[in-house]
């Protein structure tokens, strides 16, 4: 059942967000675990990120059983200020001390995208414990964008995506198989330039072809009080 939070503002929304994140990592470590943690990159998660880093939570020892993945990464190397992994790592691998070892980063500067896709969804675990996501104003999440087929795609975990409407054009992104085998979803949303998209998310009857982010209506949404707007109805059950 799908939950909604909302938040005074972003810098809530963000401190909560990293709270949560942290109490499924501890939770999930447990004594001698492993935990599976999806991100993804944007402006929307950046504090989040940060504070996670910097709050007492999680420490040295249990980031080492934190396996980092990707949701989806754009075409560019990873030094690149466009770079999911770039953002990721400035924000919350380095000051947090993650090892290498345990980072997988989406190598979608390789103009092999079929091969870059075949080696990722050979990296994935079979069930991500936890896939942190945004919604984009028209409300595409990972890289699955309004229109496109992969909103459909029940078999592949991962695809390529030639043709994004929002920057850079090629990319690589896991799928709706990825999002329905993982324990657990959190889209994160701010300010008032998401209102729509989240409320057609969350509400309504629009096909999740036209707002992808849809397909993850069931899960956990941590609004702040501008993205939330225009959902009437914020405790409402969310079974599609
Ligand atoms: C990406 C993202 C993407 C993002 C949304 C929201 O690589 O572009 O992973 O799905 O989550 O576009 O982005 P903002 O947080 O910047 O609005």
């Amino acid at each position: 059942m799908g939950q909604v939070r909302i938040y005074e503002d972003a810098a809530e929304l963000s401190h909560a967000a990293a709270g949560k994140i942290a109490q499924r990592i501890v939770a999930g470590v447990g004594v001698g675990g492993r935990f599976s943690l999806a991100l993804s990159g944007g402006r929307t998660p950046i504090a989040t990120y940060q504070a996670l880093a910097a709050g007492p939570w999680v420490g040295p020892d249990r980031w080492r059983s934190v396996a980092i993945y990707f949701a989806d990464e754009r075409a560019v190397p990873p030094d690149h200020p466009e770079s999911n992994y770039n953002m990721v790592r400035t924000t919350l691998i380095d000051p947090a001390g993650i090892p290498a070892r345990n980072v997988h980063r989406i190598g979608a500067e390789d103009p092999d995208l079929e091969e870059v896709v075949r080696e990722y969804a050979a990296t994935l675990p079979t069930m991500l414990d936890l896939i942190v996501l945004g919604i984009g104003e028209d409300g595409h999440t990972a890289s699955i964008f309004p229109g496109s087929p992969l909103a459909r795609e029940a078999v592949a975990r991962v695809a390529a995506v030639r043709d994004s409407p929002k920057p850079p054009l090629r990319r690589v992104t896991i799928t709706p198989r990825v999002f329905r085998d993982a324990r657990e979803i959190m889209v994160l949303a701010s300010g008032a330039a998401k209102a729509e998209a989240v409320a057609r998310a969350l509400e309504g009857t629009t096909d999740p072809d036209q707002i992808p982010a849809r397909l993850v209506r069931e899960r956990e949404w941590l609004l702040d009080r501008a993205a939330a707007r225009l959902v009437k109805d914020p405790d409402a059950p969310r079974t599609i």
